[in-house]
């Protein structure tokens, strides 16, 4: 049984995804922002006797704290993600900013994919063949991008602001399997063509003449549904693909600029931080999210002279407490054997601006240390520590170590 996660999955071709994959079987989170909907959806899931694999969580997606309770809520059903399918979408004829500040269709079409794609990566690669499917509007160039007007600012037009979520989401693509976010996760761009579906949006009265038109002659769902069912049964080899009416699109063209890529990440990174300034304080859930993906940390103990050492460990966690191995003999270890004072900061990569220092007490144990030392090789590299790093154990093979239980005292931030 396979577990999916699909964004706009309360119509259209989302919807379609999600009856799909309730009718082979497999475990579906729903989320959506209409109660009535997402209530339509589990009533068709329990008549194909599918109630208990059928989640739907409501939420606005425009809003990242919304993305961020998504996060949470689809942690508390699933352990791992097969998939997550990126469908929701919606037309504004009228510019609109989301109570966070943010324009709408960059809201939705953009920030919502960023912060669910990095968001549960820890759980997609948790999966055997995991998958990111973004259902969009590859190709259509980066010169598409306005940098000085990212949130449509100026000169708002319906059909603009909504094609411009196509060129930032495969720079977000592109982004994601340039930041090594996961070694194991094809991120796969799709666009289906026009296709019927309910058009979600709010439009003025021309507009809504040609969506009528395009209801009627568009393809019809069940036809464009195809190629997404490929990519998604059997994920490509290549981290990053995209996929343009069931044919393959060349990822090294003119809208897959490395460049552009780092520097959209770097952009979004920042408005998030400036969203996340405007609440300080250390979430505990988002803490522990972070500290089960493979973060890495910054560990700073006291010198014999009061004075600070600091280093970058892996780590892992036990309910609150932090785990990490050192080795014996080494400073950390020393230093920690006389002064059980810790701190240990993380940092979410794609949000540079947002951290959680944890001060607290160290506690060193011998036992299981090995066993530990293996289970983090495999959280951050996929490979036990003898595989990973051979000659290191050839090296130091007498060399003991040590586990680190860091109790928290207090925990400050902006997470
Ligand atoms: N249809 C096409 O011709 C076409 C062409 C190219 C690309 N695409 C892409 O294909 C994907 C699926 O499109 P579709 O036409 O199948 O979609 P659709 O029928 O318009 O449905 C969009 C879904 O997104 C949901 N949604 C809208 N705003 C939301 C919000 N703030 N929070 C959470 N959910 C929200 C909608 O819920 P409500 O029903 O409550 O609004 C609906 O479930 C989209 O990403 C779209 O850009 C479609």
């Amino acid at each position: 049984m396979r577990s999916l996660v699909i964004t706009g999955g309360t119509d259209g071709m989302g919807r379609a995804l999600a009856l799909t994959y309730l009718g082979r079987g497999d475990e579906v989170v729903i989320v959506g922002r209409d109660g009535e909907k997402g209530a339509a959806v589990l009533e068709a899931a329990a008549a194909m006797g599918a109630a208990d694999r059928a989640h739907f969580v409501r939420a606005d997606l425009s809003l990242v704290s919304e993305n961020r309770r998504v996060i949470d809520e689809v942690r508390r059903v699933l352990s791992t993600v097969d998939a997550l399918i990126l469908c929701a979408r919606h037309y504004r004829s009228t510019r609109a900013v989301t109570a966070e500040g943010f324009e709408d269709n960059f809201a939705l079409f953009y920030l919502s994919r960023f912060v669910l794609g990095y968001g549960l990566v820890d759980l997609l690669d948790a999966a055997e063949r995991p998958v990111i499917l973004n259902v969009s509007g590859p190709g259509s160039g980066t010169s598409d991008v306005a940098w000085d007007d990212l949130q449509c600012e100026r000169d708002y037009r319906g059909m603009d602001a909504l094609m411009r979520g196509g060129p930032l989401n495969d720079l977000l693509g592109l982004g994601f399997v340039q930041n090594e976010a996961s070694a194991k996760v094809r991120y796969v761009l799709l666009h289906p063509g026009t296709v019927s579906t309910s058009f979600s949006g709010e439009y003025d009265e021309q507009t809504q003449l040609v969506i009528d038109h395009l209801k009627d002659t568009a393809r019809p769902i069940e036809e464009a549904l195809a190629p997404m069912l490929e990519v998604l049964d059997h994920p490509p080899a290549a981290g990053l693909s995209a996929v343009v009416l069931g044919e393959a699109l060349d990822v090294r063209g003119p809208a897959f600029d490395a460049d552009a890529a780092r520097r959209l990440y770097g952009e979004t990174t920042v408005l998030l931080s400036r969203l996340a300034s405007a609440a300080p304080g250390v979430s505990m859930s988002r803490l522990r999210r972070l500290l089960d993906r493979p973060v890495f940390a910054t560990v700073a103990t006291v010198h014999p002279d009061g004075g600070p050492h600091q280093s970058v460990v892996w780590v892992t966690r036990d309910g609150d407490d932090v785990l990490f191995v050192v080795a014996v003999g080494s400073r950390k270890e020393r230093n920690l054997r006389r002064s059980p004072d810790v701190s240990v900061l993380v940092s979410p990569p794609e949000e540079p601006y947002t951290y959680a220092a944890i001060r607290g007490t160290a506690t060193l144990s011998d036992e299981g240390a090995t066993e530990l030392r293996d289970a983090l090789a495999i959280k951050y590299t996929g490979k036990a520590y003898a595989d990973h790093n051979p000659e290191a154990v050839g090296r130091t093979r007498d060399t003991a170590i040590t586990t680190v239980r860091v109790s928290p005292t207090r925990v400050v931030g902006r997470l």
